[in-house]
């Protein structure tokens, strides 16, 4: 699809890196945005109907109380809603073009329903009306709960193919993926990842709820006690429940990632993660048990935390797969750059083997001497037939021998490494005998 290819902007391999940090970001603030909307919306909509079937106005008001927790305006539904997820699909399309179109094709599907759904959600937060009036207005009851349930729906569905579609992608060896919808989200890892994803939201929203409406607004407690009574009640008990299952949730999911995915990055942003959860419903009991509810505005702070964690975690693998496919991206932008140059009559500048070897490389490494890393002498033996091998290595370097620590990588394009190797041997390579 040519038309993806208008939307790239060649990057050089800095800019990609960048790009995975926004990427990180972004996913973080959509995340606990759409999830709180969701579970939100979940409740407000439960609240509503126990509302009328009670004909109790306490019910009426948690309803309401819950969908104006996250749509207080549209401006924060624009910043932390649809600008996170149309950045974050705009990264991927980065990532994956020319790899696999389906997978962006889908990312694209997914932001259109979730703007339907957004659409869905306004118009029934516009019509949730009051208890005592419900009677005469029949019809703006029944597109209440049209609106109520449909916003459920979308939201729900885009939000299992968006995050589907993410933990796909998080796996370099999905890249030839040509499934249908239901291949993204029924996956083990994908519904295992959705179930944590909803549970801990509830959990978010439950605690914003008692911060923002009895902490940040100063609820007047004399006006209606019952009310504020049975309403922090309630939001601890939500919140402290959800989060008793997350570490369970957690160790599933450990589980269940494939070894290759799991790295020092991922095991310790999952520690972390069950650490906050842990003083997180410390705090939470407190505020049920001993009804302390000072401390909830700590404990918000812990949970954000928590989600930011298990995400960073994901994140991790996702850095892991994509290595390959930046320096792609990145070799692409070199050729790019050039064809710039002469385009305009100038000529492209020769990549030189022996600057980058001089300024990169010969702070570890001399002829025929060990400093941090090998001497060349050694390494130029092992490689002779094997030119493509160093390459290889330069550019992704790992662990080979135990009497030296591991090579950083030095952040050459893959031109640079074969110039760089190319100079070696034309230079040393007559010395090895
Ligand atoms: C910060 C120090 C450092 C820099 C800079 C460095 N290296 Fe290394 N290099 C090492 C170390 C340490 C090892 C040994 C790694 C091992 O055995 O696990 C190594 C090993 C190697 C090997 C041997 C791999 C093998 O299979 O045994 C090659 C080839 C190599 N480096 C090339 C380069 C080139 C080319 C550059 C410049 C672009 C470079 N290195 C820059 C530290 C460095």
């Amino acid at each position: 699809m040519d038309f993806f290819d208008k939307l790239i902007i060649p990057s050089s391999g800095a800019n990609l890196e960048l790009l995975k940090y926004l990427l990180s970001l972004a996913l973080i603030i959509f995340s606990i945005y759409s999830g709180v909307l969701l579970a939100s919306l979940i409740l407000s909509f439960i609240y509503k109907i126990t509302a009328s079937r009670k004909n109790n106005n306490n019910y009426f008001k948690l309803s309401k109380d819950y969908i104006g927790l996250i749509t207080p305006n549209k401006t924060m539904t624009l910043g932390l809603g649809v600008v996170p997820i149309f950045s974050i699909i705009l990264i991927y399309i980065q990532i994956l073009n020319k790899v696999n179109n389906d997978i962006i094709l889908f990312f694209i599907i997914s932001f259109c329903v979730f703007f339907l759904a957004l659409v869905f959600i306004y118009l029934y937060k516009f019509t949730l009306i009051p208890v005592e009036v419900q009677n005469n207005e029949n019809r703006t009851k029944r597109i209440n709960t049209i609106a109520g349930i449909a916003g459920i729906v979308f939201l729900m569905a885009s939000l299992r193919l968006f995050f589907g579609l993410i933990n796909l992608s998080s796996d370099s060896d999905n890249w030839s993926f040509t499934g249908g919808f239901f291949d993204i989200v029924f996956t083990t890892q994908a519904v295992i990842k959705f179930i944590q994803f909803i549970t801990i939201s509830f959990s978010i929203s439950a605690t914003a709820f008692i911060v923002k409406y009895f902490y940040w607004d100063k609820f007047e407690e004399n006006e209606a006690q019952d009310y504020s009574d049975y309403a922090k009640k309630i939001n601890s008990w939500l919140a402290l429940g959800f989060a008793f299952i997350q570490p369970f949730i957690l160790a599933i999911d450990i589980y269940a990632t494939p070894d290759k995915l799991m790295n020092s990055g991922s095991f310790l942003f999952g520690m972390l993660s069950l650490i906050a959860l842990l003083i997180f419903m410390h705090l939470s009991y407190a505020g049920v048990r001993y009804n302390k509810y000072q401390s909830i505005s700590y404990s918000f702070y812990l949970i954000l935390l928590a989600f930011t964690f298990i995400i960073l975690k994901d994140q991790s693998a996702l850095s892991l797969s994509s290595r390959q496919q930046i320096l792609t991206l990145a070799d692409k932008y070199g050729q790019f750059e050039i064809a710039l140059l002469e385009k305009e009559g100038k000529k492209a500048p020769q990549v030189n083997g022996e600057e980058i070897y001089k300024a990169k490389c010969t702070a570890c490494h001399r002829f025929d001497q060990k400093l941090v890393g090998p001497p060349h002498k050694e390494i130029l033996i092992k490689y002779l037939n094997n030119k493509e091998g160093m390459v290889k290595f330069i550019l992704n370097p790992v662990k080979v021998n135990p009497e030296y620590p591991e090579m950083p990588n030095q952040a050459l394009k893959p031109k640079e490494a074969e110039a760089v190797v190319e100079f070696m041997f034309k230079e040393y390579g007559n010395k090895l005998k």
